[in-house]
């Protein structure tokens, strides 16, 4: 099974690809944790980077490509996988399509988070993450137990430096701009189903789980 999340930042991927691999017994690759990784990690990658994720722009489609290229050699994606985060241009598109067909492995499914921008917001603005471990939290949507505290590992919870308000902004823009032309690219390739991203996590998953059954697969 190799499944592609495609839609705004704050539409939920990340939420949903975990809960989606978990279930699926797949792996989850985010090449957005990949780089937030490889920048608290100081690695080459992560350095150069770190300009373009603070800004809110895209790092430039060569160092992602090349990323996936090395993530899909790993024996644990030989098959099956949820990609959340990539591909985010047309050109990402074009290189994801030429690695699968090399491999023999073409995409099942690109599920699209159609999210209005004000949600995208509220969720962006809110969210806390785990400064040790990474786990995900909103201020009012997925609250820890006991406030600013990781419920799995008792890290400290921080705001992610890109969900600032001007930040969040561009994101958008950017989304709008060079990963929109997605939609009507795996729509002409028969790969595109459509849910809203406006719903909450569990409604959410209910959505997705209907949309895999469309196609025959049954999600436990
Ligand atoms: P990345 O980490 O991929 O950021 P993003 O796409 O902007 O997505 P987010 O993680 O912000 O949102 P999400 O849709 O995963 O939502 P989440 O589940 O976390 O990328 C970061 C940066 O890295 C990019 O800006 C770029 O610089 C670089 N980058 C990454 N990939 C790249 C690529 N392919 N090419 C070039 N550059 C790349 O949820 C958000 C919040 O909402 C959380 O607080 C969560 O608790 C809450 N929430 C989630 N779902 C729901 C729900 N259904 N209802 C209510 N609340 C919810």
């Amino acid at each position: 099974m190799r499944i592609v999340l495609l839609g705004p930042p704050g539409a939920g991927k990340g939420t949903q690809a975990k809960v989606l691999s978990e279930r699926l017994k797949v792996r989850h690759i985010s090449t957005g944790d990949m780089l937030r990784e490889a920048v608290k990690d100081q690695t080459e990658l992560g350095i150069r980077a770190l300009t373009y994720m603070k800004a809110g722009e895209l790092v430039p489609d060569d160092i992602i490509i090349a990323l996936i290229d090395d993530t899909l050699r790993d024996t644990d994606c030989s098959q099956s996988f949820v990609l959340d985060g990539f591909p985010r241009t047309e050109r990402q598109a074009q290189a994801l399509d030429k690695l699968l067909t090399v491999r023999k492995m073409p995409l099942d499914m690109v599920l699209y988070l159609n999210t209005s921008p004000e949600v995208s917001v509220t969720r962006l603005s809110g969210r806390r993450v785990c400064a040790n471990c990474g786990i995900n939290y909103h201020i009012t949507n997925m609250q820890p137990k006991i406030d600013g505290i990781c419920d799995s590992c008792q890290g400290s919870l921080i705001q992610r430096p890109d969900d600032k308000k001007e930040t969040i902004l561009n994101r958008l823009d950017v989304y709008i701009q060079q990963t929109t032309p997605l939609i009507d690219y795996y729509q002409r390739r028969g790969l595109l189903k459509e849910c809203s991203g406006d719903l909450d996590v569990e409604a959410l998953f209910e959505a997705l789980k209907s949309l895999f059954e469309e196609k025959g697969l049954l999600i436990a």
